[in-house]
């Protein structure tokens, strides 16, 4: 029911103020996250919910399968405003096993505008011809494609102008890749960080 939701935000808010009556001029003043999360839509995999940050913690961009397309204004706005403005010190792109749009991406069908969105996504799964078509599982392969597609997009991440200079500035904003186990709840560190050995 769509009251309940503003009943529990009510709690919630008076939760707040009763463990902190300055809860709420203290964050509307300013934010000051360490973290950018570029993540998929999905509504399963929340940001806030399954890193237990708080209000306040991580700055957020979601699209559909976790995309960095070099000219969306949008993801490059968001960018810019985390790195220059909120100095944040992490970005971490993380996509998911079983994502819908990966699977759309690739599953031969039209589906309209997301067609388009999700190119990307094909041209990682042209690139990576010769090893997906060695995985005889299908679901198998699909969940290499998004572990792929994460990769892929750290790496466009990187190359964007935002980030070259960010660290032509000496900036030691470090970028990550991470896949979220819809099965199990888990995040797991792809290992394919940047700049390149970054931690
Ligand atoms: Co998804």
């Amino acid at each position: 029911m769509l009251s309940n939701l503003l009943k529990h935000n009510v709690r919630w808010a008076d939760e707040r103020l009763r463990e902190d009556p300055d809860y709420f001029k203290r964050l509307s003043a300013l934010q000051r996250p360490e973290f950018l999360w570029i993540g998929c839509s999905d509504s399963r995999v929340p940001a806030n919910v399954i890193t237990g940050l708080q209000p306040g913690e991580v700055f957020v961009h979601r699209n559909v399968a976790n995309l960095v397309h070099r000219a969306d204004v949008n993801l490059l706005s968001v960018l810019e405003y985390a790195v220059q403005a909120l100095n944040i010190k992490h970005i971490i792109v993380c996509g998911h096993y079983g994502c819908g749009g990966i699977r759309a991406a690739i599953d031969g069908q039209r589906h309209g505008i997301i067609d388009h969105w999700l190119q990307p996504v094909r041209d990682v799964a042209d690139n990576a011809k010769a090893e997906l078509a060695e995985i005889d599982d299908h679901d198998l392969r699909l969940n290499r494609l998004c572990e792929l597609t994460i990769k892929a997009q750290v790496e466009s991440l990187s190359r964007t102008p935002i980030m070259q200079s960010a660290w032509q500035d000496g900036r030691k904003i470090k970028i990550h890749g991470w896949i979220y186990g819809l099965k199990d709840g888990l995040l797991r560190d792809l290992k394919c960080s940047a700049p390149t050995g970054a931690g």
